[in-house]
């Protein structure tokens, strides 16, 4: 059996992406190395620490600029060995100094079928919109605001949805699914570019 991969994982909040993580491939395809956040309360730190995973916290209040604060998280992680860096609810943007540190090797979930939807409150954007079918993507990512091109993704129909936390509902097991399945692939290296458009990612398992 090959050895598995090093993850580090990024998370602002709840941390239930972390937790299906940690309940999945943690220990098998892939080793959570370390979880860092931007909020020192995150729940989700506590979810690493109950897992004796490593976890690290980079405010950007004790750092003079959004970038020292991301160049000094890439050394701490890239000091735990991550090889891939997954963003479970990481609430603050990247700067492109960090994304240098781990080129082709950022992903993110987002609670939306993009690129529809982009940023905050997705949910609620898709609602307003009217939508009857939502979904979850899973990205890499690159400077934009989840613009980055889309590795795995999955519908679901909802007609008659009229609040988020209904949608959220049913996204949530989406999610706790597709970002596990996602590293899997990554871990396989089974996830290329089309060399006709790099903006589509084969993934070949
Ligand atoms: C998820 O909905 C994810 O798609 C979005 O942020 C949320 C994080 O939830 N990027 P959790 O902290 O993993 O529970």
């Amino acid at each position: 059996m090959s050895a598995s991969l090093p993850v580090a994982v990024l998370a602002s909040g709840t941390g239930t992406n972390l937790q299906a993580l940690l309940d999945t491939v943690h220990g098998a395809e892939a080793e959570i190395v370390a979880v860092a956040s931007d909020v020192p309360d995150a729940p989700a730190l506590e979810r690493a620490q109950a897992r004796g995973v490593p976890t690290g916290v980079f405010e950007r209040a004790t750092h003079a600029s959004g970038e020292q604060r991301d160049l000094a998280m890439a050394d701490w992680l890239a000091g735990q060995g991550a090889r891939l860096v997954v963003l479970a609810g990481y609430m603050a943007l990247l700067s492109p100094a960090f994304l240098d540190r781990f080129p082709a090797a950022v992903i993110n979930v987002h609670p939306a079928l993009l690129p529809s939807f982009p940023g905050l409150r997705a949910i609620e954007q898709a609602l307003d919109y009217g939508v009857k079918v939502f979904g979850v993507t899973v990205h890499f990512v690159d400077s934009g605001v989840d613009t980055g091109p889309v590795i795995l993704q999955r519908a679901i129909e909802l007609p008659d949805a009229r609040d988020a936390d209904e949608v959220l509902v049913a996204l949530r097991p989406i999610e706790h699914a597709l970002l596990p399945e996602a590293v899997r692939l990554f871990a396989a290296g089974a996830i290329s570019i089309d060399p006709e458009n790099p903006r589509r990612i084969i993934c070949a398992a």
